[in-house]
């Protein structure tokens, strides 16, 4: 019998392989195409202006130094990867379209085992479960695939969506702080997904491609990061637009093109 062979690692830059997939999105590392594609798609929108849901207010950039702003960061994050110290960004792709980017932040995570994640969806994507489904699979990368213990996300406390998505998730609130948003100080609300929350809602679902010679770019051994998963075969289901989310689930929150906006942080 003719088996497909083994997929043959990046010889020099390992990272380009790793992939997550899920019924509805694929994950991976960026490459300067797809660089561009975010870029322009940031700059056609993440947030309502009126508010700044991030700690750096990249989004504030005039046009043409936004999108150049996103590149910089992008390969800044490339070109300064340590294994004790990485952001690892992902391109998120739904239906072959770029739809937004997570980023996982680790720090000495052989020895801490905790990772950071942040994410921002394109505005028309928003609203449409992909935000949540974006994180349940970069966490499945931490979780699953580098033997995290805990992965603490945080949000002003006037970001409802982003709140909601690591709540949905099984992250506790771990207590405010004050942060300055546009100059203005504005609650910040940290949540943390232990190992124990994240096993007792854990997929079968997501499929990570084998992390292999990827783990010593993340500072670990096959052993420190307990093991492989074994990849999932990937189930493509194409979805439309706009009926990713059950309707139920729409209708429960109210949920509207209009209200999909973030309100004012700070
Ligand atoms: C935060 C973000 C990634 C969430 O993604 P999303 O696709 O819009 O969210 P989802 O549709 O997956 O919704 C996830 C949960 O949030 C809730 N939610 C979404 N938008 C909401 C809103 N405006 N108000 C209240 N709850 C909201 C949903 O009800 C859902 O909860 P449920 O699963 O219990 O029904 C996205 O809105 C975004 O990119 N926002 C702008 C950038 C940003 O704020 N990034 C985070 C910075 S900390």
């Amino acid at each position: 019998m003719v088996g497909y062979p083994p997929p043959v690692p990046h010889p020099i830059w390992p990272l380009v392989d790793v992939r997550v997939r899920t019924l509805l999105l694929r994950l991976r590392r960026p490459t300067d195409d797809d660089c561009v594609a975010l870029a322009q798609l940031a700059a056609a929108g993440v947030h309502d202006p009126a508010c700044m849901p991030f700690d750096i207010p990249w989004t504030d950039a005039a046009p043409g130094e936004l999108e150049q702003g996103a590149l910089r960061w992008w390969w800044r994050q490339r070109a300064e990867w340590q294994p004790e110290r990485w952001t690892f960004t992902g391109a998120v792709f739904v239906d072959d379209q770029p739809v937004g980017v997570p980023d996982l932040v680790g720090e000495d995570v052989s020895r801490l085992r905790v990772v950071h994640t942040g994410s921002w969806l394109g505005r028309r994507f928003q609203g449409r479960g992909i935000g949540r489904e974006m994180r349940a699979a970069i966490l499945q990368l931490a979780f699953a695939g580098l033997g995290a213990a805990h992965a603490d996300s945080s949000a002003s406390t006037d970001n409802p969506a982003s709140l909601a998505v690591s709540r949905a998730l099984g992250s506790v609130d771990k207590g405010e702080t004050v942060k300055l948003r546009r100059g203005v100080a504005a609650r910040n609300r940290t949540l943390r997904l232990d190992r124990a929350g994240w096993l007792r809602s854990r997929r079968d679902d997501i499929a990570i491609d084998p992390l292999g010679p990827c783990l010593a770019w993340f500072g670990l051994s096959g052993a420190a990061a307990g093991g492989e998963p074994a990849p999932v075969p990937a189930v493509r289901t194409a979805v439309a637009p706009g009926r990713i989310r059950p309707a139920r689930s729409r209708r429960r929150r109210g949920w509207s093109a209009a209200a999909s906006g973030l309100p004012v942080a700070g």
